[in-house]
């Protein structure tokens, strides 16, 4: 922080060229550097504030997909940053420790943004001490998943065609092509974001080991949840902690799926693990408080059909819904076609059911974002925020980026 207790970051979005395809150069985009963007780090109770400058020869924006926030500095469609400009908002953080990120939201152009490199993780800290290792690039070590196509002198192929938009051939981990991670502690926590334009992982290890999850979008579990799958859509996240022993290979994977929008078999992150391991802290038997769901609350019913919500594409001089501050609402997610995944900004929702079914225990925390599998009903209890603002309004869409650009997209506000 500055003298004033401010926290400063100053964001370029630019273009570069980065080797993406080992001994090949592509013309990526970049924030600050060539491909993807700086990870942000605040505390709970930290004022930021941000430059962010738009040296491209294109207008964009910059989205905090997590952050609670007042609407004017949300980074979405309606707070554009016109080429050679530089948009500065600021707020305080006020929220539970999560892994948060940011990405472009031009209105129609977000695809193409993101898909170039413009994204990044912003992790928020808090005061709540919950022996989960902490210490970045040790053992708790940002994991982007992203999807990609090459040409074949290895440019990226923005071949967005298809029901879904891109669906990749290739997955580069923060980047990285064919990454290779040290292990040194007995425990590794992983944050895990799928950044990806649409694909959807099914993530596990190689020799089907037991890990926990112990966070989803918006902050840590009750407890820990013992998994040995876990599927994560685009714009989702999930902190997870791993065991390891000395000397083992071990391989991050995800898994193939039977739908057209989930991913092949692939290898995400090859880990190498030291003769000797510092131990780790065990885990928590729990990790958070997670209030039960408000009941009662008032329902709102979102139909998603082909790329529209409720039978109607994305107006931007439209408002949707108009949303008390500080609301608990129900939000019916009832998708009638194939796969989407559900997001909204600024709130933090629990899933209450699927199809009628009580969610697995990993879906129980606090999330933003939520795959949405072909003809399925889920619900969702919402808690909004109490920035109150009747002009500025917030979006909610299928984070599946293609049809975000096709229009399936909504917006609210609170009042
Ligand atoms: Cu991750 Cu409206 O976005
Ligand atoms: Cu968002
Ligand atoms: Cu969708």
């Amino acid at each position: 922080p500055d003298a004033d207790g401010v926290k400063r970051y100053r964001l370029r979005l630019r273009q570069g060229h980065s080797e993406l395809l080992p001994g090949k150069s592509a013309r990526t985009w970049g924030i600050n550097g060539d491909y993807l963007g700086p990870t942000l780090r605040a505390r709970r109770g930290d004022r930021v504030a941000m430059a962010v400058h738009n040296t491209l020869d294109e207008d964009s924006t910059l989205h905090w997909h997590g952050m609670r926030l007042p609407a004017v500095m949300d980074g979405g469609p309606h707070q554009m940053i016109r080429s050679g400009a530089t948009w500065v908002p600021q707020w305080t953080v006020d929220q539970p420790a999560a892994t948060t990120w940011y990405h472009p939201h031009p209105h129609g152009r977000t695809a193409p943004h993101v898909y170039r490199g413009l994204a990044g993780m912003f992790l928020v800290d808090d005061d709540a001490a919950v022996a989960l290792p902490h210490a970045y690039g040790i053992d708790d070590i940002p994991v982007i998943i992203q999807d990609k196509k090459f040409t074949d002198n290895g440019e990226l192929d923005e071949d967005f065609g298809g029901t879904y938009g891109l669906l990749g051939n290739q997955i580069l981990i923060n980047g990285t092509y064919g990454p290779v991670f040290s292990v040194t502690t007995t425990r590794v926590r992983f944050r895990l974001l799928n950044g990806s334009n649409a694909h959807v992982y099914t993530i596990g290890f190689a020799d089907n080991r037991t890990f926990h999850v112990v966070a989803s979008d918006g902050g840590l579990l009750g407890r820990p949840a013992p998994v040995r799958r876990l599927r994560i859509s685009p714009g989702e996240r999930f902190e997870i902690v791993a065991e390891f022993a000395p000397g083992e290979k071990v391989l991050l994977k995800s898994f193939a799926g039977d739908s057209d929008i989930e991913s092949g078999d692939y290898d995400l992150l090859k880990l190498v693990t030291a003769g000797k391991l510092s131990p780790s802290p065990a885990l928590p038997e729990t990790l958070a408080d997670v209030a039960g769901p408000v009941t009662g609350a008032k329902v709102r019913t979102f139909r998603l059909g082909g790329s529209q919500i409720n039978g109607r594409k994305m107006d931007i001089a439209r408002i949707d819904e108009v949303v008390p501050a500080g609301a608990h609402e129900i939000w019916v997610i009832d998708n009638i076609t194939f796969a989407h995944s559900f997001h909204i900004h600024e709130v933090a929702f629990r899933v209450l059911d699927i199809d009628g079914r009580n969610p697995p225990e990993h879906l129980r925390g606090p999330k933003d974002t939520v795959f949405v599998p072909g003809k399925t009903k889920v619900r969702l209890a919402v808690e909004f925020g109490r920035h109150i603002d009747p002009m500025t309004p917030y979006m909610y869409h299928c984070h599946i980026l293609k049809h975000e650009d096709r229009g399936m997209m909504g917006q609210f506000v609170l009042v």
